[in-house]
């Protein structure tokens, strides 16, 4: 009995992902990008087609905390919030291997890169300024743009932080396009960089029936 192709490529897909798996070992992989790159919605995609767990640093921090995002920088500040930031992501990193996805500042932390760089593998979701506006807007739950010049605060953060976050292991263009194709492009950059070779669909007419 023969497979047809779509099963073949099926084959060969979850052939990849195991791959991918088997080469992270305990690693992390660790989404970075700004505030609307979509760390959080293509995280959970990426860990639930490679059979990870997914974990969000920032409703870590907000666990640990006992507080919202918002709170913590009210009543103690920034400083206060990347200290945690930094603790919390530490502590994190040695339960790979998972999917983690960062708030848009903690890469910015040495301590921070440093630790990601030794126990995980980053994969910086790049994206245009238009397409980040379009969907932090959507939502009020940013401290770091409580005012109302999100265009200015967000041109501020492209220039400081994405020479930065251009450090990362592997980088993906997170366009506005559905979100299965970006985890589509993430697995395929993650798969390139781990040396997980992408196997051709078995073709079919060359086989016996
Ligand atoms: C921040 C991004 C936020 C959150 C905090 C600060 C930043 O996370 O950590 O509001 O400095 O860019 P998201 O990137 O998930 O929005």
């Amino acid at each position: 009995m023969s497979l047809g192709l779509t099963e073949h490529r099926k084959e060969d897909r979850e052939q990849r992902l195991a791959e991918i798996r088997e080469a992270l070992g305990s690693r992390s992989i660790v989404l970075i990008g700004l505030m609307g790159a979509g760390k959080t919605a293509l995280g959970r995609r990426l860990a639930s087609r490679l059979d990870l767990p997914f974990i969000d640093a920032d409703a870590e921090i907000e666990e640990a905390a006992g507080s919202n995002i918002s709170e913590i920088f009210a009543e103690h500040g920034e400083a206060y919030f990347r200290q945690g930031e930094r603790k919390v992501i530490a502590r994190l990193l040695k339960s790979g291997p998972q999917v983690l996805a960062t708030g848009g500042g903690a890469y910015m932390n040495a301590e921070t890169r440093a630790n990601i760089k030794a126990h995980g593998i980053s994969v910086w979701l790049r994206a245009e300024l238009e397409v980040l506006l379009k969907r932090v807007n959507r939502r009020d739950n940013r401290p770091l743009l409580a005012g109302d010049d999100h265009e200015a605060v967000m041109k501020k953060l492209m220039a400081e932080r994405y020479p930065i976050y251009a450090e990362a292991d592997v980088a993906v263009e997170s366009r506005d396009v559905p979100h299965d194709t970006i985890v589509g492009a993430v697995v395929d950059a993650l798969a390139d960089k781990l040396g997980c070779v992408k196997k051709p669909a078995k073709d079919q007419s060359r086989e016996k029936v």
